[in-house]
């Protein structure tokens, strides 16, 4: 798809045309740049304040249409709030509520990256720069029509202006790679399950390849001598045949063991013989989100060059209702050897992830595990769509996943683990059963089966990422479905391990 958005940076400078975005604090306050820039037109700005009681909230916003004293066309405040406390996070989301304010058809428009201290650092005004490119990702690709105020520009320039142009483009350079591979998992999570199955989907993890991350995919055949049954339980229902991908990227030490990340990538999930009930069954097209994070991760990592060893394996497939799908009560052996009873076929992400996350242990040794599925319902029921639920056999890892999370806005709360959950799930016929038989803590019934397919050294977390991997309720740096959870996250948890 060609980029719409042509985003830049330069110096401050009254733009002759288009929309003009400037920020200003809760006691309205401007920085000396926009002050000098607004000349004239800051008298106006008080009076439409008070006229709509603008406060300069955080996210809050004034717009003035063809303001006396500017060459531009519109004029946009926005409130920054409390400016002293500002975060990381807070500049990427200002960045998003300032292109939200651009309106639909404005085919140009200059942001003053610049609060009442003066100009944002360089980082910062990157980060701001960072929230614009993901707030103004769309998935329209299937429209055909749109009413005439609908319609977008064909191009949008956006060009924030900066103190130090240079700086800022090198500080941005990452952050556009990193929202890149934010962009490159909603694509995946938003794409119906017509067009993406397991094939296409390890199809497209191909262009990975373009920046050096190694991509091998695992077909059928191959999966059946590794012995991955229970993956190919799951798959053994669908007109489509399942697939594993491998992707690496070796930007650190040549010795270094990896870091490896495992994804759930179930294309759609119907729930096969044990059919889900109609409604919202739409939604399971994105219950790949977990791959489409890790092979969004492997973008953002190779795109910054990131000083790291990093593998992330996927297992994707589509569980479908047929002749030949698995039914209840049959039972597989899985790669690890230990074999499970299937009660429930609609419980099918773990059956992925266990041989996914063996394969990984095995074939990598890696220093940590980190896996992203949405792999329940019971967690949304738990945390709503604002955390993910997280399982970990290691604090150290736990703490460093939450700190991420706070620095990133995508945020994680740890769920316990613990023999007593982990014996729901013994099997009478098999060593272990895939649902945990009734509906009580199912998120975490669902992750002491994961576990038992890791080995107690390797330090491993599970992302139950159900409620955060899409979303109908839109914020500011996010308009579409796909939410592209957990690139960012990951990437500075990659980012802090390896800097540490
Ligand atoms: N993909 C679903 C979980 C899900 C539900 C993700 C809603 C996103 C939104 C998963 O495969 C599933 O069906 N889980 C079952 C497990 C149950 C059968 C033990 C569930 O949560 O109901
Ligand atoms: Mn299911
Ligand atoms: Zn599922």
């Amino acid at each position: 798809m060609p980029d719409v958005l042509k985003l830049g940076f330069g110096p401050f400078a009254a733009p002759a045309r288009g929309v003009l975005v400037v920020f200003c604090d809760e006691g309205l306050k401007f920085g000396p740049a926009t002050t000098r820039t607004l000349g004239r037109a800051a008298d106006l700005v008080t009076r439409a304040a008070k006229a709509e009681r603008f406060t300069g909230k955080n996210g809050s916003a004034l717009a003035l249409s063809v303001p006396e004293g500017l060459k531009a066309d519109r004029l946009v405040v926005i409130g920054a709030g409390k400016v002293a406390g500002l975060q990381q996070q807070d500049y990427v989301k200002l960045g998003g509520a300032a292109f939200g304010k651009l309106p639909v058809s404005a085919p140009e428009a200059t942001i003053f990256a610049e609060l009442p201290g003066g100009a944002m650092r360089a980082d910062r005004a990157a980060d701001l720069a960072q929230g614009i490119k993901l707030r103004a990702y769309a998935f329209d690709r299937y429209k055909t029509k749109r009413k005439d105020d609908e319609k977008p520009p064909a191009s949008r320039k956006v060009t924030v202006a900066v103190g130090d142009v240079a700086a800022a483009r090198s500080a941005f350079a990452p952050r556009a790679g990193i929202a890149d591979g934010v962009l490159i998992a909603r694509d995946l999570v938003n794409e119906p399950a017509n067009v993406l199955y397991p094939e296409e989907f390890a199809r497209r993890t191909g262009a990975l390849k373009k920046l050096g991350v190694a991509v091998e995919v695992l077909d059928v055949p191959r999966l059946k001598k590794l012995g991955m049954n229970a993956l190919l339980g799951v798959a053994q229902g669908s007109a489509h045949e399942g697939r594993v991908v491998v992707m690496r990227w070796n930007g650190g030490r040549k010795a270094d063991a990896p870091v490896a990340f495992i994804g759930k990538g179930v294309c759609f999930d119907t729930g096969g013989i044990s059919i889900k009930p109609a409604g919202g069954m739409e939604d399971m097209k994105g219950d790949m989100a977990g791959a489409a994070c890790v092979t969004g991760l492997m973008h953002a990592l190779a795109a910054r060059k990131a000083k790291a060893n990093a593998v992330g394996v996927i297992g994707l497939v589509e569980n479908m209702p047929d002749g030949k799908a698995q039914r209840p009560g049959d039972i597989v052996k899985s790669m690890s050897g230990q074999t499970i009873e299937i009660i429930n076929t609609d419980a099918e992400g773990r059956l992925v992830l266990g041989d996914v996350i063996w394969y990984a242990a095995q074939r990598f040794k890696p220093k940590f595990m980190v896996d992203l599925a949405t792999l329940t319902g019971a967690i949304i029921v738990a945390l709503g769509h604002e955390y993910a639920g997280m399982f970990a056999n290691n604090d150290q890892l736990a703490e460093r996943l939450t700190k991420a999370g706070q620095a990133t806005g995508e945020t994680v709360w740890r769920m316990p683990l613990g023999k007593e959950y982990d014996k729901m799930i013994d099997s009478k016929f098999a060593d272990m059963k895939n649902t945990g038989g009734g509906r009580h803590a199912g998120a975490i019934t669902a992750a002491q089966f994961i576990k038992r397919f890791v080995d107690d050294k390797t330090p491993w977390a599970h992302l139950d990422i159900a409620g955060t991997g899409f979303d109908s309720r839109h914020n500011d740096i996010n308009k579409s479905w796909g939410s592209g959870w957990g690139v960012r996250l990951l990437d500075r948890l990659v980012a802090d391990y390896y800097e540490r």
